[in-house]
């Protein structure tokens, strides 16, 4: 299986209007469990646009930064001291060596290691894309243990040294296409999810599979302040979607571990769904006989569905799906078509052979 692009796209930085929380009244209320089974209806909070900081705003500050002599890296370091700043600029994180799996990887231009690094969506940490890689450094990541149960025949908790042992490292170089509209090319380092899933061995009652990520106080997670989303954001997968060889957890990318504002110290990547199904910083896998509801889900079931799967024929209600700005570059480039799956059809369309894809977005 290889996912040859014939053409390499051209980077293009159009400006995109959208961020994802639904800044309209439309969003209206969330429901809440309590207890069990009690429900409660919490008010969304109304996110002004103001609040979020726009892309164009971002690029020109980055620009700023780059034209003055400073690195990108200094963008807004908020309550992040000089010299703890000046360590991550270094950016010295563990070689986590692995070998290339060609045949699983797009033949692209990557997207900038400064530019994967630090263009984060990862709400924990805030909801401009400058606040995860400033203020994920204080994400507690040891110890770590990740726990799979659920409809298994062996649940276990694994150390994630454990896991990071569990099958080879493979650098795979995935798309990755953001429901916002922007889109990078990355180089991870991990190994297909079935490995771990046969580990556990599903039962016949295992049909979905539940990504649990961390959730910590404020003083390691200050987002979580804001009940943006009905934290722990949590995310989800068929058991043949996870089970499929192209879905990934990432343990690092770059040739290093992953930095914490990438979801260290595991993620999942899902290359042809869009970005908010791969969860960063996962804690559970849970195997499931029913469908789980996923943190975007109930934040705004008319925006985001379960598969979310990439598909330029079927617009987000607020903005068009059909095309997508590749992040790095210069501003003003134009924007190139969005490709069905992500371009990766051909190895995923069987999964969804006869669903109507518009009604399961
Ligand atoms: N995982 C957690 N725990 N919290 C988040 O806010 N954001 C998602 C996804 N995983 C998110 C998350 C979204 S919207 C995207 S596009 C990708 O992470 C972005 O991954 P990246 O910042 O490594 O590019």
């Amino acid at each position: 299986m290889r996912f040859a692009m014939p053409t390499e796209l051209k980077i293009n930085t159009a400006v995109t209007a959208s961020c994802k929380p639904n800044t309209s009244a439309a969003v209206g209320q969330r429901l809440h469990f309590l207890d069990g089974n009690i429900m409660r209806h919490t008010p969304l909070p109304r996110i002004l646009p103001s609040e979020i900081t726009d892309e164009h705003l971002w690029t020109t500050r980055r620009e700023w930064l780059q034209r003055a002599g400073l690195t990108a890296l200094a963008v807004g370091t908020g309550s992040l001291g000089t010299a703890a700043y000046a360590a991550k600029a270094e950016n010295n994180r563990a070689v986590l060596p692995a070998t290339r799996n060609a045949q699983l990887s797009v033949d692209e231009t990557l997207t900038a290691e400064e530019d994967v690094i630090s263009y984060n969506n990862f709400y924990e940490f805030g909801t401009d894309k400058s606040d995860p890689e400033r203020r994920a450094h204080r994400m507690e990541t040891e110890p770590w243990t990740v726990r799979v149960e659920g409809e298994v025949l062996h649940p276990r908790t694994y150390d994630i040294d454990d896991l990071r042992k569990l099958a080879a490292m493979e650098e795979r170089i995935y798309r990755l296409r953001c429901v916002e509209g922007w889109s990078m090319v990355i180089p991870w380092i991990g190994y297909s999810l079935s490995h771990v899933l046969n580990d556990v061995q599903p039962t016949g009652n295992a049909k979905y599979v539940e990504f649990i990520t961390a959730q910590q106080g404020p003083n390691h997670m200050p987002g979580v302040r804001r009940p943006i989303l009905d934290w722990p954001y949590t995310e989800g997968l068929r058991l043949d979607e996870a089970m499929h060889p192209l879905t990934m957890l990432v343990f690092g990318v770059y040739g290093k571990l992953l930095p914490n504002q990438n979801g260290a110290p595991m993620r999942v990547a899902v290359p042809w769904k869009y970005g908010f199904k791969s969860g960063k910083s996962i804690v559970t896998i849970r195997l499931r006989s029913d469908e789980p509801q996923t943190s975007w889900v109930k934040a705004a079931p008319h925006e985001y569905g379960f598969y979310a799967n990439v598909n330029p024929e079927v617009p987000h209600p607020r903005w068009s799906q059909a095309t997508e700005r590749r992040i790095g570059g210069r501003l003003f480039g134009p924007r190139t078509p969005t490709q069905m799956f992500n371009g990766y059809g051909e190895a995923v369309a069987s999964l969804y052979a006869g669903m109507d894809l518009a009604r399961y977005y």
